[in-house]
């Protein structure tokens, strides 16, 4: 092993994870070990832990996949994607963990690929130390989870004892394509698995700044007091992207769409961090029952009605940042005539006391002028006006905005009077940046969630019944859309905010959408 101390003191990025705990000896196995999440996120993740000294030595890593690859040319392809020629310590360090990376080809249907599994991870145990403890990664496509379990099962890789070593299981997203596949996937897994060795990524939980939504809201007094329907008019959660069909994803996203793609778990997950109650402590039973209860409370809309609550949209050419990009229905992958939505912006409110009435709304979007997720509370305005408003539409009133992302942070719109005779106002703002108020930036999401599922703490993952109470608000949508008569996706010139339709929601507001 190299020198892990002084590499952590040198990298102030890892410093930025708690040094306290190490897992325990184990195996690694990444389903899907040679495509693109395993490339940019997985093998980097796992890197940076052991580098920051986060991961045990006796830990290994184990490709699976179908390409007939050795092990060598396993780590050739990973040297790849990880190679830093800004990093002068990095052959080093790549020649410690290198050798603990290996390869095993197969097809996920074929039980003797799960044979050659098992006698590989022995192997590792007498070689690595791992100690029979593995972590089976399932960064492939939805339709194999099941069927990969269940040969994890057969081939006895699975341990049904909690007492001795463990087993634990990541699948990816998507969880399901609808409530029914969800159902069912849910069923078939937990044939095998216990709800304790099932671990359901959602990498938004994973980021720094959306853990911090609920530091901000329970580790300080002065918002919570305000945060609810009394005090709050509105909540905007916002998820746009530049980005459209890149690396070749048109395939995969013309099936899944923007509202399975991002809303039913990423923006539903920021939902729940904005809406839910206290917690009784931070335990992952306590948190993942409070985000429960928020899905729990979503209205289930009859397809007929989803037109009043939700607009969806499809990119057209346009130009972003000054270059041209063509419309969703010329990117590679989609089929002629698509009508998957790139575009979804609801409005919804939620059935309990804390916050009946109140509209969240809910927006996200390929091509759309910028990369920006934030999460703006509006809060009311005073109850009487005594002083000269300039007028913009929610002067007088205060706004906090969470930054997700880019320029990681918080700011806090509030009124000041302007210098002078007059007692006219104007808006100004405190403002917390990650980047000033922190010396180490953020660790990547898929650092934290894996360290977490290798210590057993499932706090930042999904539960079975959050997973069925997202699918049972989103499916009358999937529902009302999918129907035969149902009219196409209005469209939006790339590089605009989305269709001119969203703005029907707003009605009877004084809100508008956000122009980030
Ligand atoms: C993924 C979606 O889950 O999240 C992508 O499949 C999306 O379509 C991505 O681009 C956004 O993640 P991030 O971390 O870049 O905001």
């Amino acid at each position: 092993m190299s020198d892990l101390g002084t590499i952590a003191e040198a990298n102030p990025l890892r410093q930025a994870l708690p040094r306290a705990k190490v897992p325990e000896p184990c195996a690694i196995v990444l389903f899907g070990a040679t495509g693109d999440l395993t490339h940019r996120k997985l093998v980097p993740a796992l890197y940076h832990l052991d580098q920051g000294g986060h991961l045990p030595g006796e830990c290994a890593v184990v490709g699976f996949a179908r390409r007939d690859w050795s092990d060598q040319q396993f780590r050739d392809e990973l040297k790849k994607s990880l190679a830093n020629p800004k990093d002068p310590g990095f052959e080093d360090s790549w020649a410690d963990f290198s050798p603990r990376i290996s390869y095993n080809a197969s097809n996920f249907d074929e039980p003797a690929g799960y044979e050659k599994l098992k006698q590989k991870l022995e192997e590792i145990d007498a070689a690595h130390g791992t100690r029979g403890n593995r972590l089976f990664y399932l960064a492939v496509s939805p339709e194999y989870f099941s069927v990969i379990v269940e040969h994890l099962g057969k081939a006895g890789l699975i341990y049904e004892d909690d007492s001795g070593p463990w087993s634990r299981v990541i699948l990816e997203k998507p969880f399901g394509h609808d409530l029914a596949s969800a159902r069912e996937l849910n069923r078939d897994i937990s044939r095998i698995l216990r709800e304790d060795q099932i671990y359901r990524i959602d990498h938004y939980l994973g980021k720094e700044t959306v853990q911090n939504i609920l530091a901000l809201r329970f580790g300080n007094s002065m918002f919570e007091p305000l945060w609810d329907r009394r005090y709050v008019e509105s909540v905007q959660i916002t998820a746009a992207e530049e980005l459209g069909m890149a690396g070749g994803r048109g395939g995969y996203y013309d099936k899944s769409g923007a509202l399975r793609d991002m809303v039913q778990n990423h923006l539903l997950q920021l939902l729940c961090l904005v809406a839910m109650e206290p917690p009784v402590d931070l335990g992952a039973d306590a948190v993942r029952n409070e985000r429960a209860k928020v899905l729990q409370s979503l209205p289930i809309w009859k397809p007929e009605e989803v037109g009043q609550h939700v607009v969806r949209g499809q990119y057209a050419g346009g130009s972003i940042q000054g270059n041209d990009v063509p419309g969703y229905l010329e990117e590679k992958g989609v089929a002629p005539g698509s009508k998957t939505e790139t575009y979804v912006a609801l409005r919804v409110t939620l059935n309990n006391w804390r916050w009946a009435g109140v509209p969240f709304f809910v927006r996200t979007g390929k091509r759309l002028p910028k990369r920006a997720t934030e999460i703006a509370i509006q809060f009311r305005k005073p109850p009487t006006n005594l002083f000269e408003i300039d007028t913009e539409a929610h002067a007088g009133a205060n706004l906090l905005v969470l930054r997700i992302q880019p320029n990681e942070g918080a700011s806090l719109a509030f009124q000041a009077k302007i210098p002078g005779s007059r007692r006219r106002l104007q808006e100004v703002r405190m403002d917390f940046r990650y980047g000033t108020a922190f010396a180490a930036p953020p660790p990547e999401a898929y650092e934290r969630l894996l360290l977490d599922c290798l210590l057993g703490d499932p706090s930042l993952y999904t539960r079975t019944d959050a997973v069925e109470a997202a699918w049972k608000f989103v499916n009358p949508i999937l529902e009302a859309w999918g129907a035969p008569d149902a009219p196409p996706p209005p469209t939006y010139p790339a590089g605009t905010w989305g269709p001119v339709e969203a703005d029907r929601l707003m009605e009877g507001t004084e809100t508008e959408w956000r122009r980030l």
